[in-house]
């Protein structure tokens, strides 16, 4: 069994340049599986939104739909340092709100941190939200809630411009007293000056390799989330192809009766045959 990592763990893998290796999962088997392959962390995103739930992007995934998955992956993965995402509209109000929602994951699912995207705009948040003792991860570069505004899926910091942005948000990250930040769509140069100038870890998803570790969805790794694959997400497996195909073979066998096939039934006990059969006469 793993020994489940936390923050102090985290930090030492980063003096040693040991790569954290992380990925979403939002159901019990998905959680198991990742369990079982020893990865570091899991992500509970608000990206359950699209993988999961069917909508075309993040905002209308509630505190509900995220703590139901967060207890579903709890279960399949106890021994696993689990991370919820703070959902669009959960933090937005107050510093108020944002420390109760993230309370909420901690007490309802037994989360060991929270995300939440932004950095500048949401320095006082994440500073209320660590100053209550939860771990809080900052997410900045590319953040899917705010693709609205920012004209879609974009990647960021492609500019000097648009870089000052990003290493301001990370800036102020640190300062609020996150204990580690993701970077999303972001060019390898700029992660790899931000990750130089931070002290605390920095990870990576679409955003190159110099850092500490790497996130990916599972949907998109598994080949399972078939709207859209981004440039940055290599497949390593074509769940959909395999299901699919499995569906279609179930179909055929049902269809031509080959299945269910005898090893699939119950049979009646042994010696009771010639009973069985009188009973059922008598309701013939
Ligand atoms: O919800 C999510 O999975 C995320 C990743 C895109 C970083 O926030």
């Amino acid at each position: 069994m793993p020994k489940k990592k936390g923050r102090l763990e985290f930090l030492e893998m980063k003096k040693k340049g040991e790569k954290v290796t992380w990925v979403t999962a939002y159901d019990y088997p998905t959680a198991t599986f990742a369990e079982a392959a020893v990865l570091d962390m899991i992500l509970v995103g608000d990206s359950l939104g699209m993988v999961v739930l069917g909508y075309s992007g993040t905002i209308p995934v509630t505190m509900e739909d995220c703590i139901r998955h967060c207890q579903a992956v709890r279960r399949g993965a106890p021994n696993t340092f689990v991370m919820g995402d703070m959902p669009f509209g959960s933090y937005q109000v107050s510093d108020e709100q944002a420390v109760a929602s993230a309370v909420r994951f901690l007490k309802e699912a037994d989360m060991d941190a929270v995300k939440l995207e932004g950095g500048v705009r949401v320095k006082s948040r994440i500073r209320a939200i660590a100053d209550s003792g939860i771990l809080v991860c900052g997410h900045i570069g590319l953040t899917p809630q705010s693709s609205g505004p920012m004209g879609g899926f974009k990647a960021q910091g492609l500019t000097p411009e648009s870089a000052r942005y990003v290493i301001a948000d990370a800036l102020a990250v640190e300062e609020a007293g996150a204990y580690a930040v993701l970077l999303e769509g972001i060019p390898p140069e700029l992660t790899e000056f931000i990750h130089r100038r931070l002290s605390i870890p920095v990870y990576s998803i679409g955003a190159g390799a110099p850092c500490d570790g790497q996130l990916i969805i599972c949907g998109d790794m598994l080949g399972q989330f078939q709207a859209f694959t981004p440039k940055f997400v290599k497949k390593y497996a074509n769940v959909a192809e395999v299901v699919t195909a499995a569906f279609r073979q179930y179909a055929d066998e049902v269809r031509n009766g080959v299945f269910p096939g005898d090893e699939h039934v119950y049979h009646i006990r042994k010696g009771c045959e010639e009973e069985y059969a009188e009973m059922l006469k008598e309701y013939e």
